[in-house]
């Protein structure tokens, strides 16, 4: 018997020092230490023995119990730290490996135009405001004293939504003004961005649906000399503090007197060049001083207060400030013209 548990010493420790992973070291132990293990088979035997011999034979079969246990131990911890070793090896991180680039959109250019126009506004003290497209004949033109029977209202060039053309959508950003005198009370300084719509044909500088800017200030004493200083503000802003700017005499119906505000050409400062088509000069939008009937329109006294008004094409204000020479290019949305801003 003394001999058959130092075999299954000897055996079990040789075995367990050759394993090769937790599972095969784990078979061993079921094979030597388990229920039918051969350990257990051993003593089982034990009850053949006489009463001297028994607990000597007790004390090596628990020694070598003891032993096993202790080999096993010691091997699942070795097992373990080779398995994590390995496994640290296999999945070596390289952190100079360059990684992947998160793909960033970016703004629209129409949106950094807006942005930039709406900043500068508001550091004037501007509120911003916004109005619906689909708008009342009433607004869009009557009110801003544009009788029925103006060209301006002809069926060539406007959408008419009704059969009555009692509605359409907003040729122009100005009816904001009447919707905004009828809603507030003076003093009134406010910008009104949105889309306006006409029945032009796509080419280089026209599309269908455009964006325009109005602007309205409405207080006691106003007078075109704000106009000019807002407006002069505004541009130097946008294209540089060298900027010039021309009020040259013109007709709008809901503005008198009426204008449209020129910027000496940013390329060749009034000389003439291809840019400004020779002129020296490129129009950016129409203004003028409130017609009086308009600010009546609204309920306005115009014997109390009076105020300008002005209006610009977004597209056009962000084809120059970022040299956008068509557009069709602002619409298109291809993505090689789009990543450039
Ligand atoms: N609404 C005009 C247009 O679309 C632009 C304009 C001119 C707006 C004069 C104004 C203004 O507010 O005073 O052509």
């Amino acid at each position: 018997m003394k001999e058959q548990l130092e075999q299954i010493r000897l055996q079990a420790l040789t075995a367990m020092d050759e394993a090769k992973d937790a599972a095969e070291l784990d078979a061993l132990r079921v094979r030597f230490l388990g229920k039918k293990g051969e350990l257990t088979a051993v003593l089982k035997q034990m009850g053949k023995l006489s009463a001297e011999e028994r607990p000597i034979m007790g004390q090596a079969a628990n020694a070598v119990r003891a032993a096993l246990e202790e080999k096993l131990e010691q091997r699942k911890t070795e097992l373990q730290a080779a398995a994590l070793e390995a496994q640290l090896k296999a999945e070596k991180l390289d952190v100079t490996i360059p990684g992947t680039p998160v793909a960033t959109g970016y703004k629209h250019p129409m949106t950094k135009a807006l942005d930039e126009a709406t900043d500068i506004f508001v550091s004037m003290g501007f509120t911003i405001v916004e109005g619906p497209e689909v708008e009342l004949a009433d607004y869009n033109f009557t009110k801003l004293n544009t009788e029925e029977g103006h060209p301006a209202r002809d069926r060539s060039d406007t959408f008419y939504i009704t059969e009555d053309d009692s509605v359409l959508l907003r040729t122009q950003t100005s009816p904001m003004q009447i919707r905004v005198m009828e809603q507030m009370k003076p003093p009134i300084r406010i910008i009104a961005p949105g889309r306006v719509f006409r029945k032009d044909e796509v080419d280089a500088t026209h599309s269908p649906m455009f964006h325009q800017i109005e602007g309205l200030v409405v207080d006691e004493g106003i007078t075109m000399g704000d106009l000019k200083g807002t407006l002069e503000m505004l541009v130097k802003k946008l294209y540089g503090e060298d900027s010039v700017i021309r009020l040259r005499p013109h007709h709008f119906p809901f503005t008198e007197p009426s204008c449209e505000v020129d910027i000496q050409c940013f390329k060749c400062h009034g000389e003439g060049c291809s840019t400004c088509k020779g002129e020296g000069w490129i129009e950016l939008l129409g203004a003028g001083m409130v017609h009086p009937k308009v600010l009546r329109n609204c309920g306005v006294d115009p014997d109390e207060y009076s105020g300008f008004a002005f209006g610009f094409g977004l597209e056009r204000l962000a084809m120059g400030r970022f040299k956008i020479s068509d557009l069709r290019l602002i619409f298109e949305n291809d993505i090689r013209f789009l990543e450039q801003f």
